[in-house]
């Protein structure tokens, strides 16, 4: 048993239940990113292979369903299939799978009854539901009854969608019994040593108000909280910087002010930045500049904190890494954490590209972005919630 920390609530995992011969379905999350109808990042599907192998070898029929994007126009549909998916999973398990392009219906019916102990049938994008009804994204009850008659036992294995409350991911779980997946368990186990152990957050990107919950939920157990990339823009203006063109987010002004009057000696943010005219000290930013990276004592200072700490948690990159004349921050900050061998824990998209971009490798690569965000801010997941007992 594990337990579902948010709420309190014991979780069923896989091995609790007798899966034998049954016919599961398993919600993953292929949310991949894509470019030319190509997966780019493989990871989400990679970690998704420990469940399935488990499947296989208890001699199920495995049925698989996962979203990719927003399906809310026609050209969505066509935009949005999962065969690109499908492709990338038969290499990696070295297996044929089948694909339904249906997602309800007699023809899909009919290959779950052809299916063959051990054999795999993936869906496509559970979202074609939501076009024009929103039948996914709503949570549908039909829907959800009517994906929950396919199988014996629901798998929860997208642990990147947890914070969703959809047909696929809450809905099946309300008729046939429902269990977390290897990867829901694995996340959960990462993601509480954060909470538990002592650390220090290194925070990035663009938007506050996604990790305000982090900080709040954190703040008093953390040693530090460094906060670097388009971020730091709002803080420094909130403590009476000139931040010019760069984005300041006002959503959570008063609680961002609180912060910085209360924690002051926890929140380390940057002395100096990379602007379109060079590197700046912060009190030099002109009205008409912007913030694209930090600057040279800042990546300093940072890096000492960093290399002392027991466990890093780092999410959001410290600035526009994509382009090399603003790469240094994070890259020098990912640098360090592996020269000293920091136990760090990745969050988020970007910053996991940035990380495979650089080339290092971490403790843990979490596969959840919102999803893992919301669950370090201490909010209950529904997705989770439902496989409560
Ligand atoms: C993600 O990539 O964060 C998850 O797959 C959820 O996707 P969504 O934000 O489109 O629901």
């Amino acid at each position: 048993m594990i337990y579902n920390n948010n709420s309190g609530e014991k979780m069923k995992k896989i091995t609790d239940l007798n899966l034998e011969e049954k016919k599961v379905i398993v919600r993953v999350d292929y949310n991949v990113p894509m470019k030319d109808g190509t997966v780019t990042d493989d990871n989400r599907i990679k970690e998704s292979l420990e469940t399935i192998n488990y499947l296989i070898k208890k001699n199920c029929k495995i049925i698989l369903l996962s979203h990719l994007g927003k399906v809310k126009t026609k050209e969505d549909l066509e935009k949005n299939t999962l065969m690109p998916v499908k492709k990338v999973l038969e290499k990696l398990l070295n297996k044929d799978i089948i694909f339904s392009k249906e997602l309800k219906g007699k023809e899909l019916e009919e290959k779950i009854k052809l299916l063959k102990s051990g054999e795999i049938l993936l869906l496509e994008n559970t979202r074609y539901m939501d076009y024009p009804d929103k039948l996914e994204s709503n949570c549908d009850k039909e829907l959800s009854k009517y994906w929950a008659s396919l199988a014996d036992v629901f798998i929860m294995d997208a642990f990147g969608s947890a914070h969703r409350a959809h047909t696929s991911t809450v809905g099946i779980a309300k008729y046939i019994p429902s269990a977390a997946g290897f990867l829901v368990i694995k996340e959960i186990e990462k993601l509480n040593e954060i909470k538990t152990e002592d650390k220090t957050l290194l925070l990035g990107g663009a938007k506050v108000s996604d990790k305000i919950g982090v900080i709040k939920n954190l703040i008093n157990t953390a040693n530090y909280v460094i906060i670097g990339g388009a971020m730091c823009g709002t803080f420094l203006k909130i403590k009476g910087y000139n931040v010019g063109q760069t984005f300041v987010d006002n959503e959570k002004d008063e609680y961002i002010k609180d912060l910085v009057n209360n924690y002051e000696h926890k929140i380390i943010l940057p002395v100096d930045v990379m602007t379109e005219n060079g590197e700046k000290s912060i009190n030099e930013i002109n009205d008409d500049e912007t913030i694209y990276d930090i600057g040279t004592e800042t990546i300093k200072i940072f890096n000492e904190y960093l290399s002392s700490a027991k466990l890093v948690l780092t999410n959001g990159t410290m600035g526009l890494y994509e382009d090399q004349k603003y790469e240094k921050g994070t890259k020098y900050t990912l640098k360090c954490l592996h020269d000293n061998d920091i136990k760090t824990i990745v969050c988020g998209g970007d910053t996991a590209s940035a990380v495979k971009k650089f080339g290092y490798n971490f403790y843990y690569i979490s596969t959840g972005g919102g999803a893992s965000l919301e669950y370090l801010s201490g909010e209950k997941l529904p997705g989770l919630e439902v496989l409560g007992e």
